[in-house]
This record gives C-alpha cells, structure tokens and sequence, in this order.
C-alpha cells in the first residue's frame, strides 16, 4: 500500500503528477474554510504534509499518528513547533536557496520605491494632481552611495549587500550573529553591534529569522536610534517587529518612510494606519512570489518529500536530529 500524502496548496499539474506515481495525493488546492473538516480529516491519516502558509495547530498534529514528514513550500519554519516535531521524529523540511534572489529582489524594490517615492508619486499622476513639474516637497532621496544597514547577514541579507555594494556603490553596515569575513572581503561590508548600524545606516534592512530570540526585537529603543532621514524595511517576519512602535516612530518623524512586505498580522487588518501613510510602501508578503520561484520552491518542496517518504535524507532538513533520532 502506497503512503498517504496531503497536498494543501496549489501545485502544478506535473508536480502533481510526480507525487502521485509514488504516493496516495489527498490534494487541497485552496484550502477554503468549507474544506477544512476534510482536510483535518486526511491530515489524520497522512505520513506526509505538504503546503505553506497554514499554521498546523496541535490538535491536527497529535491526530496525525503516522505522520513522517512535513514538507513546507517557505523558508521560514516560525509556522511550525519544531522541537515537537522533532520529538515525535517528524521531518520538516524547508525551500532554502532558490528564493534567496527573488526576495532579495523585493527588498530592493521596497529600498527604492520607498526613497524615490515612487508609489506615492505615481499616485499623483494617476489621480490628475501632475499640473506642473514637481518641487522639493516631492523630492526622494538618493539611493547609491548611501550607507545600508543589514540586521542579519545570511542568505538573503548578502545577497540584498549584494545589490547595493555592486549596483549602487552603498557602503554595507552588518549586524550578525557571526561575522563573515568572506562577504567583508567581497563587498566591503563593516562588521557592527545592532545599535550602531540603527544609528549610522540611512536604510536599515531586516532579514532575520521569526524565533523567540527575535520576536519585537525592533521596538520604541531601536527606533529611537536610528535618524529622521533613515529609511526602514522588512521583508523577513512582521513579527520582528513591534509594529505599535514603528507607526509610533513614523507618526513622530523618529524615521523618514519604511518599506514593508510583512506584518505583525496578514492579512494586514483593514483598520491598519500603515497603508494609509504616504511615506510607507505596504505589499501583501510577495518576498518571493514570482511564477519562476514559486514553483522553483514547490519542486524543491516536492523533491523533499519523496526523499522523506521514501526513507533517504532529504536535502533541506530543518531540524538534522529528528532524522538522526530514526536512527537512520
Ligand atoms: C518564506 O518562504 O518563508 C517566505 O516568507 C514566503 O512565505
């Protein structure tokens, strides 16, 4: 008898296809509220778990007797209880890598369009307000040769360094657990505590990880040290920040404008102030939502899953000991 698989986000059809040649595919494309009792219902009877962005709460975990392997369609694994998992020796596996560029991508996206006021401005001309050419009140503020901060210089932090060293000749600041001598070498960054980049950086980009060591670590302090000309943006986890006090520092000028992918909630709350706000850049968590990468991710998510299910060491192991725990 083959395994039991749950898929609960859209694939496409050949991705589809090669799970279903290995394994028995329950296979939820939206998971809409009216599917969520046969969902929950097949969770319970599957060795394996694959889809993004839903929380799997305790409840479906322990009704999940057979469960192996979850793999998740993300980077980021804050969805997921991980020593629980391990625990019970349930492989999570995560899609590192291919969407290092794309999200790297978005946070640039949000450094320019943030400075250059670019959403703002073309909002001005679709709603007939250009008469005339602009004055200083609509000017930005230059992007190259500026200092960027870094808050966590892994995969993605370099590579958004990357962007701005080579490209647009900013000198990188980085704030990290450990410092990298091989991208100091490459890009000409400058190792720092977290509080001297939030005081000398004129962008002050986050790519760290949601943990309990990071959650609101950028709150009223944090903001107060940086400057009324610094640019703010976050395309890691809204709950980095607190998000009480980044509007606080904006309504107060503590910071000139921020560019923001995620939130403390997504979807953002109707009754947000931040959308509202010209100098902020809202998107609703595209970080790496291009149709090459998304799909990049879900056959790297695929490729997981047969590895699991089939009893080799998938290549992308959140947590190496719940393998090792099988004693494999
Ligand atoms: C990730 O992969 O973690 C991105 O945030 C997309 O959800």
């Amino acid at each position: 008898m083959s395994k039991h698989l749950v898929v609960y986000r859209k694939l496409s059809d050949d991705l589809l296809a090669a799970l279903r040649q290995h394994f028995q595919v329950s296979y939820f494309d939206a998971l809409a509220n009216a599917e969520l009792p046969a969902f929950r219902e097949a969770a319970a009877r599957a060795h394996g778990l694959l889809g993004a962005s839903v929380k799997l709460d305790r409840a479906l975990l322990d009704s999940a007797r057979e469960l192996e392997i979850i793999s998740s369609i993300s980077v980021g694994y804050d969805n997921y209880d991980v020593p629980y998992l391990s625990s019970r020796g349930i492989l999570l596996t995560n899609t590192p890598d291919v969407l290092t560029e794309t999200t790297a991508d978005t946070a640039f996206a949000l450094i320019m369009a943030t400075a250059r006021r670019v959403v703002e401005l073309a909002e001005y001309v679709k709603s007939g307000r250009w008469q005339r050419s602009i004055g200083p009140s609509l000017f930005g503020t230059d992007v190259h040769g500026k200092r960027l901060g870094i808050l966590g210089f892994g995969r993605i932090g370099a590579a958004v360094a990357r962007r701005g060293a080579l490209g647009f000749g900013m000198s990188i600041l980085y704030y990290n657990d450990v410092p990298r001598p091989d991208l100091e070498a490459a890009l000409g960054a400058r190792f720092c505590s977290m509080d001297q980049v939030l005081a000398e950086a004129d962008f002050v980009c986050l790519n760290l990880p949601l943990t309990p060591q990071t959650e609101h670590l950028i709150g009223a302090r944090e903001f107060g040290l940086m400057r009324p000309e610094t640019i703010f943006i976050n395309a890691s986890r809204g709950k980095v920040v607190d998000e009480q006090a980044l509007i606080a520092a904006l309504r107060e000028g503590q910071i000139r404008a921020a560019g923001l992918d995620v939130f403390e909630r997504e979807p953002l709350p109707a009754d947000s102030p931040l959308p509202q706000m010209p100098n902020v850049v809202a998107l609703p968590h595209i970080g790496s939502a291009t149709h090459e990468t998304r799909q990049a991710m879900a056959r790297c998510a695929v490729e997981n899953m047969i590895e699991g299910l089939e009893r080799r060491r998938p290549p992308n192991l959140v947590d190496p000991r719940a393998w090792e725990s099988r004693g494999q």
